[in-house]
């Protein structure tokens, strides 16, 4: 099929590069010139394992491509998928002001019968505006079908998602366009929904939500168990045994970040609150998690005491391993509340860097793991990466000025940090 990708974000640019990996002719467009044009040069603009790779292979067979011109491609497609963000407003509520300029510019440019699939995040009922204005802006009278499509990529593995996702979600009212969306999909051999568009759109928002929800959870639980003795992973492993449950998402840390749980979460709060409702476990769990920042920064105050003229070294900026984003992500939150009490701050990250400097420039930004060791009073590791993991630790107790470290990853051995004379702090341990 010839697909339009209207936004080449971390969703729209997957997207676009699987569907094209599948066979699709695909255009992924954006207003922003400069990603285009780097996309155009064969340079990634961000870090998703093994996007690169398809990225390369589906240009070269000419069956990708990257455009500004976002009329013409809407213009010679018959699906228009829509990828660009939702981020929140002032009052958390979902911003769907880019949603709504280019359900505009399709309605512009139609010029046959197409089917616009959403894969923004939108609050329920988004479907019918995004339908009215392709309709008001049309220049005749063209015939088209809106549908909702989810995305529930994870960043880091958004490429293995794509193509092994748990289900598919099609919200739409009309057959044509359902059959047709279920026909893309069938390669993938997933269990696919076909439900109307208000609960295709609010199970995106709920399922976000929940696992927002089942992370706060733990970082609860970690807490009681650090009271009581016992060992929060030991615990979330027991729990996970039990198929009700499952293992995935009981990681206690530093808290959920990243450029979905936590505006999602606000989003739905939100659209709670004006329909008369009252989400107060889901504003208890945005809750914990904002507390979650303050308890980090409080166990490196435990290990070394006053902040004030010490200097802590960040191991990991990003929200979680496996990408560069960094919105949102705990270590902006923490790294604030270490600064704001006098410690001086030095950071590193295999990839997150540059991002981060567009965030936060009064850090000094090192080049790898022992540099950021070298004089500190402390390491706070706050993104699981796997190059943490297989760290030379004796070098680091070496070089560190007193040895604390403090794990709010849980991805170190205690025990063997502690056998090399490191004082240690987890998370729940
Ligand atoms: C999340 C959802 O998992 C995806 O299904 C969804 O498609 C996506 O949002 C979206 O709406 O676009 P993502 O933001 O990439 O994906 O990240 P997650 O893997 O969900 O992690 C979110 C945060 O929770 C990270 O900061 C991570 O470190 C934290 N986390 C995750 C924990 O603290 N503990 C866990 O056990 C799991």
């Amino acid at each position: 099929m010839k697909i339009c990708v209207i936004g080449t974000g971390y969703v729209g640019l997957v997207t676009g590069a699987c569907l094209a990996q599948m066979g699709h002719q695909v255009v992924c467009t954006d207003v922003d010139e400069e990603k285009i044009s780097k996309l155009c040069h064969g340079l990634m603009p961000i870090y998703e394992p093994g996007l690169d790779e398809i990225v390369t292979k589906n240009r070269k067979r000419m069956n990708l491509e990257f455009s500004t011109n976002i009329e013409a491609g809407v213009k010679a497609s018959e699906l228009i998928f829509i990828c660009v963000g939702t981020p929140s407003d002032e009052n958390g509520a979902a911003d769907l002001s880019s949603v709504k300029k280019v359900a505009k510019k399709i309605g512009r440019a139609i010029n046959s019968y197409k089917i616009i699939v959403n894969k923004s995040t939108v609050p329920v009922g988004s479907i019918r505006l995004v339908s009215d204005l392709i309709r008001e802006n049309a220049s005749d009278f063209y015939n088209f079908d809106v549908v909702s499509n989810p995305e529930f990529l994870r960043e880091g593995t958004a490429v293995s998602d794509f193509f092994k996702p748990d289900r598919i979600i099609i919200g739409s009212t009309n057959e044509k366009a359902s059959a047709v969306m279920e026909e893309l999909y069938r390669p993938l051999k997933a269990p696919v929904l076909i439900t109307d568009p208000e609960s295709s759109e609010m199970t995106k928002y709920a399922s976000n939500a929940f696992l927002a929800t089942k992370i706060s959870f733990i970082n609860e639980i970690a807490r009681i168990c650090e009271k009581i003795g016992a060992d929060v992973k030991e615990v979330a492993k027991g729990m996970g045994y039990d198929k009700r449950i499952g293992p995935e998402f009981l990681e206690a840390g530093a808290g959920w970040g990243g450029s979905c749980l936590p505006k999602d979460s606000k989003a739905l709060v939100k659209m709670a609150e004006e329909h008369n409702c009252n989400f107060s476990l889901l504003e208890g769990a945005v809750r914990i998690n904002e507390e979650q920042q303050k308890y980090v920064t409080s166990k490196v105050e435990k290990l070394v005491g006053e902040l004030r003229g010490k200097r802590i070294g960040i191991m990991g900026l990003s929200f979680k391993p496996n990408t560069d984003d960094v919105r949102d992500s705990p270590a902006i939150a923490i790294i604030e509340k270490i600064k704001a009490k006098g410690a001086k701050v030095k950071v590193y990250d295999p990839v997150a860097e540059e991002n981060f400097k567009k965030i936060l420039t009064d850090v000094e930004y090192c080049d790898d793991a022992y540099q950021v060791t070298e004089g500190s009073n402390a390491l706070l590791f706050l993104t699981a990466w796997e190059e943490f993991k297989n760290l030379d630790f004796p070098k680091i107790k070496e070089l560190i000025e007193f040895p604390a470290i403090i794990d709010a990853r849980n991805c170190l051995d205690p025990g063997a940090l502690k056998e090399m004379g490191f004082l240690y702090e987890g998370i729940g341990r």
